[in-house]
């Protein structure tokens, strides 16, 4: 392969090269401003001369066979194109949002979900998914939360790697694999206040040991590409920022795919005051080790004269081309630009029934159980009176969620529809709408804050019911890009009906489908169950049902803290102690005045039908392998699904370490009465941390550990990592 590159870049002019490194939208959809720069007519030249090596948001086999045509006939060297698009859960089949799917901590089930979205996108011509997001946010507000993994490193580790894992398969070439990309490099989800493109501003400790962990594993799993992001970060936009993309990515960490910038990222540099204009932003763009222009036309207009005036060189251009081409080759396109544009696939493939089953799998499975008093969940299959209230009950949309650019609307079992297997017993009543008009992914969504005619046949229903489903939420593109929010609670009337209804009714069973953390602090002390559901993609009405009416028992885990309140925002598990963080006097300590530092539900909480309980924690550090086991009885009458975390803490370090580190999470199954011995091993240099100068290293000295239920329940151990462990470590 490398042989063949260096034939082609030798029979490459200088303008084909940079072709190579520009990507064009697909003329027709758009999934950012529109670019100032380039006509749709100026575009399909290019193509036609070869100075186009990717194009987005173009998808079906016969669109993409068209465009490949173009490029592939039309052009001097026939060099095949790229089809990137976000399949971000799923491209006609959805699976849950990727937040709810990491609350499944079921990298199987993850894995198997990537695998779908590629199996469907490549068989609408799709071969680069701009998938997995591994950026780290601790900030609900910001609407890409829906799009991560959550707040922690490790568990976002694993689970951008299993995403890896399933879109890309064990052969890039195949036709049903497709490139990932891991995005966005780096910090994005440190935006200030949460607000989306706002500038970030993190210390080297939080870059090094919490943003780039996903990276790296993506990495280390073989991603073939990575985006840049549209953030400042220490006032260096990423996109031209070398340290990021060379020092980090390309020779740190030896990554030899390509990055591509994000949506016009490199055109915003001039607004973000750090490129003087576009030609400028191409020249620093490149330098930093931006391989591919995402829609600004820059690399286009000005490569060839930047590099002519000596200010980028030929080499720089060649290491991009390079990488670009490397990618093609793995997928394939050198062998067959029309891969993946077969009709017969497309036809057979889209909506499998396969798909719908893995994406009901992975849907049961991304549910949380926050609270259920007195076991008023499961309902009882026979239940009389049933009454469902809320906007979101009959949805068919919004559990589709946000970031679904090759979906099609209303393709959701609507939760009405999912109950209606179970019992025809059931009287809805909407209460009032959640938007007023229509909500688009391209236009704002208007909430309703007024609108109450709904209320009064609700109260009426709830009253002649005996127990009540309220389902309650945000819209599906109420979260996502753009999506960021200052309030956190139920939108708009939704809290005021929750509060009326519960006046005449209090056996009510909350329902949420919501894209990020809300805060919940009114029900969790009103209402005696509470379901977080996510947007759960295609298949949510029928996962709801099943684990409402028991024939799943909920097992999934918060993969973010759940805030009493927006003003503890950003708030997380893995904080630091801080010197004050006990009221050891009355004022002067680490605390608000008017709220508990306390989340409402931490990290990796969830209940279930059945309870666990955990004992006889033991530690043995006598091997090479630090071996901490526990056992774990399912104390309840069903048998159901646990996932026992570990997390330790390093109690004095050379750079303070956080209060709590997830370390190892094991997923199993327990019938009544059964008890499971639960052993985690960790190897000595899983202990350690990436110091300021983004060295990793492990230090001996005192260790706290536990293994519990969540980031804040668990048994306690603590052992010693000794000096001559490391020693011996390092020498090995
Ligand atoms: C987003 C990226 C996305 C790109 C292309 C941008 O607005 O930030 O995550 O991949 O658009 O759709």
């Amino acid at each position: 392969m490398e042989e063949k590159i260096k034939e082609l870049l030798g029979k490459m002019t200088l303008e084909e090269k940079v072709g190579q490194m520009n990507q064009y939208n697909g003329f027709w959809d758009v999934t950012g401003p529109p670019p100032k720069v380039g006509n749709p007519k100026v575009k399909y030249e290019h193509l036609q001369k070869g100075w186009v090596g990717s194009v987005l948001n173009v998808a079906g086999h016969e669109n993409v066979r068209e465009f490949q045509k173009m490029a592939v006939e039309g052009s001097r060297l026939g060099i095949p194109l790229l089809f990137g698009m976000d399949v971000i859960h799923g491209h006609k089949t959805l699976t849950p949002i990727p937040l709810a799917e990491a609350a499944s901590w079921d990298l199987q089930a993850i894995e198997k979900s990537a695998r779908v979205a590629a199996i469907e996108a490549s068989a609408r011509g799709i071969n680069w998914t701009f998938a997995p997001m591994v950026d780290i946010s601790r900030d609900a507000r910001w609407g890409r939360v829906m799009e991560g993994a959550g707040e922690d490193p490790y568990l976002g580790a694993l689970v951008g790697a299993a995403r890896v894992r399933g879109f890309q398969g064990k052969d890039l070439a195949a036709e049903d694999t497709i490139a990932a990309c891991a995005k966005h490099f780096a910090g994005y989800g440190f935006a200030e206040a949460g607000r989306d493109y706002n500038t970030v501003d993190i210390g080297t400790s939080t870059l090094y040991n919490i943003v780039f962990p996903p990276f790296k594993s993506a990495i280390d799993r073989g991603v073939k590409t990575v985006m840049n992001a549209f953030n400042l970060l220490d006032g260096v936009p990423a996109t031209g920022n070398e340290f990021l993309q060379r020092d980090i990515l390309k020779d740190k960490w030896g990554f030899q795919g390509f990055i591509v910038s994000d949506w016009a990222s490199l055109a915003e540099m001039t607004v973000h005051g750090f490129a003087r204009d576009l030609k400028n932003a191409a020249q620093l763009a490149v330098n930093a080790g931006s391989d591919m222009d995402m829609e600004s036309s820059a690399y286009i207009t000005y490569l060839c004269e930047l590099v002519r005036e000596g200010k980028v060189t030929e080499n720089t251009i060649d290491d991009a081309v390079r990488r670009i081409l490397r990618v093609k080759y793995e997928l394939g396109l050198f062998d067959d630009p029309y891969r993946y544009c077969n009709a017969g696939r497309e036809e057979k493939l889209i909506y499998h029934p396969d798909h719908k089953k893995a994406a009901l799998d992975i849907a049961k499975k991304s549910i949380v159980l926050l609270k259920n008093k007195n076991h008023l969940l499961p309902l009882d299959k026979n239940q009389p009176k049933i009454g469902v209230i809320g906007p979101l009950a009959g949805d068919k949309n919004s559990p589709l969620g946000s970031w679904r650019l090759g979906s099609d609307d209303n393709t959701a079992v609507s939760l009405l529809e999912g109950l209606k297997e179970y019992t025809h017993e059931i009287r809805y009543a909407k209460g009032a709408d959640l938007v007023v008009g229509k909500a688009s992914f391209i236009e704002e969504v208007e909430v309703n804050t007024t609108g109450k005619s709904g209320f009064k046949e609700a109260i009426e229903l709830a009253k002649a019911s005996e127990v009540v489903i309220m389902v309650l939420g945000e819209h599906g593109f109420q979260s996502g890009e753009g999506r960021s929010r200052t309030r956190l609670g139920l939108p708009g009337v939704q809290q005021a009906l929750l509060e009326e209804v519960y006046q005449v009714n209090q056996n009510i069973i909350l329902v949420l489908m919501n894209g990020r953390p809300l805060t919940l602090t009114w029900a969790d002390e009103h209402i005696p169950a509470i379901l977080e559901t996510w947007h759960l993609g295609t298949q949510s009405g029928h996962a709801i049902a099943q684990v409402l009416f028991g024939d799943h028992t909920p097992g999934g885990k918060l993969p973010m803290t759940f805030p009493r309140d927006v003003g503890q925002v950003p708030i997380y598990y893995n904080h630091y102690n801080t010197g004050r963080p006990t009221p050891e006097q009355e004022v002067f300590w680490s605390h608000y005045i008017d709220e508990s530092n306390q989340p409402l539900y931490p990290f990796g909480y969830g209940l279930s039908y059945t309870t666990f309980a955990y004992s006889d924690l033991t530690i043995d550090d006598t091997e090479d392998t630090l071996v901490v086991s526990i056992w774990v009885t399912n104390t309840g009458e069903r048998a159901g699904e646990e996932v026992a975390q570990l997390y330790i803490r390093d109690r004095v370090a050379s750079i303070a370490r956080p209060v709590k580190e997830l370390k190892g999470f094991h997923k199993f199954m327990l019938m009544p009465g059964e008890s499971k011995k639960v052993e985690f091993s960790l190897e000595r240099d899983e202990l350690g941390f990436y110091n300021l100068q983004g060295d990793y290293i492990v230090e001996p000295g005192l260790f706290d550990v536990w293994i519990g239920t969540n980031s804040q329940e668990g048994l306690q151990g603590s052992f010693e990592l000794k000096e001559e462990r490391v020693k011996e470590m390092w020498s090995k």
